[in-house]
């Protein structure tokens, strides 16, 4: 299992409110507790952190507000002698706009460095920098446009992100040659591999074509920028020039929103030597229109599609990962679950439904302990660039009035994810004493990890089964996966199944009578949903009398088969 840190909000050493890597070593044991493989640190380069740190100055240092690269090596050090390895982040779509490679790109049209970025002048028949004389129509991701008008030397550069994140130019070789080297610096450093940011973009189509415009004043680029002409040549060559021949056991993660099945084989076939594995956006798509902040309910039969679809495809070639968090999304037991009455209940419920996929499966802290979403009522207690971007953009136009922005955000703002890890009932949660970045969540008095620890019935200890249980459970980490009832509305019911080797045979060359091969079966059912369920007979053939391998509910087992209960899950198992 991988768990994601997200170092600004996961724990103060040093009492400014803002987490750092000293704090983040003080609370190692809490990820050994349960049972964690694998740290990704969201990054901690120098930034200015115009958009939280995926706005890099500086790829070879550590920002000072979460310390120094004293303090990584230490902290790299204190993981390893737990058993963790540690994933960093890597930001090559776009650096800052005050890196020193975009300080010298900008300073003339002739710089070495001018190509190292995307830059283009106006559109003909426009004058340099009034509305509309952008080289083309693209909308960058945190609204406005997706150029910015450089008035000194009279053009503008790309940036599908914030305008203090210029894209980098991957045509150019000087551009890849640099990024590897800076790999190889940090995989010397004795780093176990990279989760790498919005991956599939670095690629755009050559002459950057408007694109079509579905709302406001500007276009949609993404079919020219995702995963584009060259990029499978580009983590190609990656791969070769960085990963191929070094000794160590390393994990690559491209996050690729708009990926499709067919290139999701494609970057994850191991025979290609790409990624190990991507993020997928398709299932935290489902609950909204073409914007994000076209909030719909989910319905349950649109995840099974989709999850039903990735397991499929990339079951003979690649890989999946897991995940229903991350530092993008809204917290998912308020998401998909209920954060209410059933909190509890429904975290367990949507965790064992996801961990029982095959993949590798992805844990966001505080999903652990059933953190919720923010709950934030004012525009002032947002601080998210994406937030504030849209919330000005949309208002402005008139497409949407400051209420609805504000239903919106509370049900979908990355800032849902990002308040302080609530790891005690203390004032501001035990995460700094001194005042958060962001508002820690009243309900930290309940929920909270110190409270969790304590309590065998609380989420953390599941998510601390599921995850032994995928290192114990061959079928858990490798069975096939078999969707079953794609049309029920409530009831998510699907199978794994492994077929285990025949032992070998004795010291006699003799097979013993135990030695016919063997089959291991999970039948997974969760009530996804607050009122209780028939589990259709046809789901349930064959399985009676089969044991109960983990379950939501304690007394599950002594249930009147074939009902499931508020938020229940139970896992079958027959061999
Ligand atoms: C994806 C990251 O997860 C997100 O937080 C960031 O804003 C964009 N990429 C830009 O780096």
């Amino acid at each position: 299992m991988v768990y994601q840190v997200y170092p600004r909000s996961f724990q103060d050493s040093d009492g400014d409110g803002i987490g750092d890597l000293p704090g983040i070593e003080q609370r190692l044991d809490h990820l050994v507790a349960l049972g964690v493989d694998v740290v990704w640190l969201s990054p901690v380069y120098r930034s200015p952190q115009d958009d939280n740190g995926y706005d890099i100055s500086d790829y070879q240092d550590i920002d000072p507000m979460f310390g120094t690269l004293e303090d990584f090596d230490r902290l790299l050090t204190a993981a390893h002698d737990r058993g963790l390895r540690v994933v960093m982040d890597l930001v090559v779509n776009h650096s800052s706009d005050e890196h020193a490679w975009f300080r010298e790109s900008r300073a003339s049209r002739t710089d070495a460095r001018r190509d190292w970025y995307w830059w283009r002048p106006a559109r003909e028949g426009m004058e340099p920098g009034t509305p509309g004389a952008e080289p083309n129509n693209w909308r960058s991701f945190f609204g406005g446009p997706a150029w910015e008008y450089d008035e000194a030397t009279g053009e503008y550069y790309l940036h599908l992100f914030s305008r203090k994140q210029p894209d980098l130019n991957w045509e150019n070789p000087d551009v890849r040659r640099a990024v590897h080297d800076m790999m190889t610096w940090w995989l010397d450093r004795g780093v176990d591999g990279f989760r790498m940011d919005v991956i599939n973009l670095i690629s755009k189509v050559p002459g950057l074509p408007d694109g079509e415009v579905h709302y406001g004043a500007y276009g949609d680029g993404s079919p020219y920028y995702t995963s584009g002409p060259r990029v499978h040549e580009f983590l190609q060559e990656m791969h070769r020039e960085v990963f191929a021949g070094r000794p160590e056991k390393l994990l690559t993660v491209g996050e690729t929103p708009g990926v499709t099945i067919e290139d999701g084989v494609l970057f994850t076939d191991p025979e290609r030597h790409e990624v190990d594995m991507v993020f997928q956006f398709e299932h935290v798509g489902i609950d909204h229109g073409s914007s994000k902040w076209d909030v719909k309910p989910l319905r349950l039969t649109d995840l099974k599609a989709t999850f039903g679809r990735w397991q499929v495809g990339l079951a003979e070639r690649g890989w999946n990962s897991l995940y229903w968090n991350n530092h993008d999304q809204p917290r998912i037991v308020s998401r998909f679950g209920d954060d209410g009455e059933h909190r509890v209940a429904s975290a367990k419920a949507l965790a064992l439904l996801l961990h029982l996929h095959r993949g590798t499966p992805y844990v966001y802290q505080g999903e652990e302990l059933g953190m919720t979403n923010a709950g934030f009522t004012s525009i002032d207690q947002y601080q998210d660039i994406e937030s504030l971007g849209h919330f000005h953009e949309l208002v402005d136009a008139g497409v949407a009035t400051e209420e609805q922005m504000l239903v919106a955000l509370r049900a979908m703002s990355r800032d849902n994810a990002r308040t302080p890890v609530q790891w005690d009932a203390s004032e501001h949660a035990g995460f700094t004493t001194g005042t958060p970045w962001l508002a820690v969540n009243p309900n930290h008095v309940t929920i909270n990890a110190e409270a969790e620890r304590a309590d065998d019935g609380s989420v953390f200890h599941f998510y601390r089964r599921l995850v032994a249980l995928r290192h114990d459970v061959p079928v858990v980490a490798l069975g096939d996966f078999h969707m079953l009832a794609p049309d029920h509305e409530a009831v998510y019911a699907f199978t794994r199944t492994l077929d285990l080797p025949a032992p070998a045979e004795g010291p006699d060359g003799v097979a013993s009578a135990a030695s016919t091969a063997s089959r291991d079966e999970l039948l997974v059912l969760v009530n996804v949903g607050g009122a209780e369920q028939e589990v259709p007979p046809e789901v349930l053939a064959g399985w009676e009398g089969a044991e109960v391998l983990i379950a939501t509910h304690d007394d599950a087992a002594a249930r009147r088969a074939g009902v499931l209960r508020a938020w229940e899950g139970v896992v079958l198992r027959r061999s």
